[in-house]
């Protein structure tokens, strides 16, 4: 039987500048319910890309003294490198100076206008170079952009529209029909509100911008940097001159996006689906922003500290964890050194790392390294994972990725608590308790086993390192990801070093935070 699939985006990042903990936030999510639902044996299809199309990048490259294209190409390697270094684990990676989405780009343009939902319009009103968004005066805020706050500039142009207003209906009646498309419910509420309001037809070119695809019946104009983005869930898939992998894996399960571009996700681009005749997308979640210690992040504060640098201080799944960890998915956040260290040195060294470490410690005391073998009966600890398995199940299954840590985290609180309630240094000093020695041990190998599945979406090098020191995977092999029960007769334990060692606020940190 073919498994089911499971098709997954983040957003495509502009190449203007490098990646920050904003971009990692998307792509590890992203990348924790890829490895998640690759785990439950789904056919998993896991997008992300870049947006190197549009004025903001124009302008980015002039600055550097480069043409577009060698600009974009040297920073697409920052953020391919920097997804290297979190292990994210995407299937597909689509630039939209690629030749096939560029083609494809104007092959679904020409449809849109054969389907009568494009036409030539004068557009009159302001636009925002760094969210290449159109607005209009009554929008704007204090006459800068309503979103970024930023300068925007008088545009008075033709432009091709989309009918976006003809879909107002189609729309309204969508979300009704399917009230958990946009999530979280609140944000789904604001585009209701929005749609309900007020909904204009959209500009959808730029006779101004070159670098950009050329719009197929007009080459002086490029097709809005929107528009062209938008397309790559679909053009990525081979839509629409390469259908086999668009026919398997769309309509996406979910559309993974900050709260800023929801519109795009959540109006726009269902009505260009609607137009071309595609099924919606399952879902889009918009999840929440980070600030660091309490501000906006951005290049002209200088605030926007590189992920890099924490990776290299305090290593890739701390960094995975604490994201995912210290913020409800979909809520705003705000990253600090101080909030990172403590998660450290609580959850990560105090609560999984101990646990690991004395759990081994007395299985090499006690029983030369060997797991003890459990008689095969229901124990306290079996039932409480069955019950995290569950629940983690379906907070995974709802993006509530905080919560299925919090879960996991007190089953490991329960196991941590199993040892001093057994006792097993007590246990050690009679032989007759040597049984029941046995069983407490063996019974929380078979916990923390249990453990380094739950963790890996999360942190898949700290898992696999639980189960080589647990003796269930050599060095250098695959990961067991397929639960099981018992442990093969004689497994040998490796301690190793402990997983998180303590740290401390480094100067360097301290630095940067006060800057
Ligand atoms: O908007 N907190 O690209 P972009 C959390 N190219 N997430 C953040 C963040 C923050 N402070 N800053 C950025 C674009 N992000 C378009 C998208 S999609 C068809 C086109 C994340 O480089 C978040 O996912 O500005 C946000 O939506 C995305 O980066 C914006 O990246």
């Amino acid at each position: 039987m073919s498994k089911q699939t499971f098709y997954l985006t983040t957003p495509i990042y502009y190449v203007n500048d490098v990646p920050h903990i904003g971009h990692s936030y998307t792509t590890i999510a992203a990348d924790v319910l890829a490895r998640y639902k690759r785990m439950k044996n789904y056919d998993v299809f896991f997008l992300t890309g870049t947006d190197e199309h549009g004025q903001k990048i124009q302008k980015a490259a002039q600055a550097y003294n480069k043409t577009p294209l060698e600009f974009v190409d040297t920073v697409v390697d920052k953020f391919k490198n920097l997804w290297e270094a979190l292990e994210i684990s995407h299937d597909g990676f689509i630039r939209t100076t690629d030749e096939d989405h560029c083609r494809r780009v104007r092959n679904i343009f020409q449809r849109i206008f054969e389907n009568g939902d494009i036409y030539l319009g004068e557009y009159e009103g302001w636009y925002c170079i760094p969210c290449e968004s159109f607005w209009i005066e009554s929008q704007l805020h204090e006459t800068k952009c309503p979103e970024c706050k930023r300068a925007v500039e008088k545009v008075k142009e033709k432009n091709y529209f989309f009918r976006l207003s003809k879909y107002r209906n189609a729309l309204l009646e969508y979300y009704e029909k399917h009230p958990h498309f946009i999530q979280p419910e609140s944000r789904r509420n604001e585009i209701l509100h929005r749609i309900q309001s007020h909904i204009e037809d959209i500009s959808i070119s730029r006779s101004a911008v070159e670098w950009g695809i050329q719009v197929p019946m007009d080459p002086t104009h490029t097709i809005y940097v929107w528009i062209d983005a938008l397309m790559n869930y679909v053009t990525a898939l081979g839509y629409d001159d390469d259908m086999q992998k668009f026919e398997k894996y769309w309509p996406a399960n979910v559309h993974i996006i900050g709260k800023e571009i929801l519109w795009f996700h959540g109006a726009i681009w269902p009505a260009i689906l609607m137009s071309l005749n595609i099924d919606l997308p399952c879902k889009v979640y918009a999840h929440g922003w980070w600030t660091i210690e309490g501000k906006k992040i951005s290049k002209s504060l200088g605030n926007a500290i590189d992920p890099h640098s924490i990776i290299q201080l305090y290593g890739t799944d701390a960094y995975r964890y604490f994201l995912l960890r210290e913020v409800p998915f979909g809520l705003d956040g705000n990253f600090s050194y101080n909030a990172l260290i403590h998660r450290i040195n609580s959850d990560l060294g105090n609560d999984l790392g101990n646990l690991l470490q004395r759990t081994l410690t007395m299985i090499d005391k006690y029983f030369q390294g060997i797991i003890p073998e459990v008689p095969d009966e229901e124990d306290e600890l079996r039932g409480l994972s069955r019950d995290t398995h569950m629940k983690m199940d379906s907070e995974m299954d709802k993006l509530q990725f905080s919560r299925a840590l919090e879960i996991v985290w007190e089953f490991i609180g329960r196991a941590n608590k199993f040892v001093e309630d057994k006792k097993p240094w007590s246990l050690a000093k009679s032989d007759t308790t040597r049984p029941q020695l046995a069983a407490a041990l063996g019974t929380l190998a078979a916990a923390i086993r249990d453990i380094s599945f739950y963790v890996y979406p999360f942190m898949p090098k700290t898992a696999a390192e639980i189960q080589r020191q647990l003796g269930i995977r050599e060095e250098g092999q695959q990961l067991c990801l397929e639960f099981q029960q018992g442990f093969k007769k004689g497994t040998v334990v490796k301690k190793g070093k402990p997983l998180f060692p303590r740290v401390e606020l480094s100067a360097m940190n301290v630095a940067e935070t006060v800057a």
